[in-house]
């Protein structure tokens, strides 16, 4: 049995496309290799400016069409997300020659088990610690960079918080050397574009 190659080619009608995505954003979530594990995901500031920034792709839940993501709630991100949930994520992926234009929907869960559970199952790693620092996200530190003393880590567990992203439309670009490709996939259909 020959095995099956990967990337596959690009598929040709846009309804395989969308699976393919998805499956893709599903692989990403799981593999630290993909090109799509690392994303840019942009917010509005409370200014109105745009503000972006790389954050790791945790989850992909094909069936609700969510993404999700960790962070700590009380980044300056965690904020312009309560304020201003329309995001857009941006991701490209080198092995696929694909980029992604996600507009999405956001929301951040600071509390309760859908937090807890995901805490739970990585309080433990080197990745927890991210979450545990006295000081917030952007803070003024002193002139060495030093932290300040601040309560013990592990009563701070409730900095850690998830980031739900509902797509609602997928902007689809393909540069392969036999031509490239754009489709849009929304809520309301699906269709190409002239790149
Ligand atoms: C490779 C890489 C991965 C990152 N992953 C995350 C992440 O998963 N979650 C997160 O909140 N910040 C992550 N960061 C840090 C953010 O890019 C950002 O600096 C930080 O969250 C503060 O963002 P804000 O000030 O816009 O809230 C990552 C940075 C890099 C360089």
């Amino acid at each position: 049995m020959s095995a099956v190659p990967h990337p596959a080619p690009d598929p040709v009608q846009l309804d395989e496309l969308h699976g393919r995505v998805w499956a893709e954003l599903t692989r990403a979530a799981r593999d630290r290799g993909h090109g799509w594990r690392q994303v840019t995901l942009a917010t509005v500031d409370h200014e109105g400016a745009p503000d972006a920034r790389t954050v790791i792709l945790r989850e992909a839940d094909a069936s609700q069409q969510v993404l999700r993501f960790y962070t700590d709630a009380r980044s300056p991100k965690a904020g312009q997300i309560e304020q201003q949930p329309q995001g857009l994520i941006v991701a490209w992926c080198p092995e696929l020659a694909w980029q992604l234009r996600l507009r999405v929907q956001l929301s951040l869960l600071a509390s309760g088990l859908a937090v807890s559970s995901r805490w739970a199952s990585m309080q433990l790693s080197r990745a927890a610690n991210d979450y545990l620092a006295p000081q917030a996200p952007g803070s003024l530190l002193d002139a060495a960079g030093a932290a300040h003393e601040g309560p013990p880590a592990g009563e701070n567990r409730g900095h850690f918080a998830v980031i739900e992203a509902r797509v609602v439309s997928i902007d689809w670009l393909s540069l392969q050397p036999s031509g490239h490709r754009r489709a849009l996939l929304g809520a309301d259909g699906a269709r190409w574009l002239q790149p």
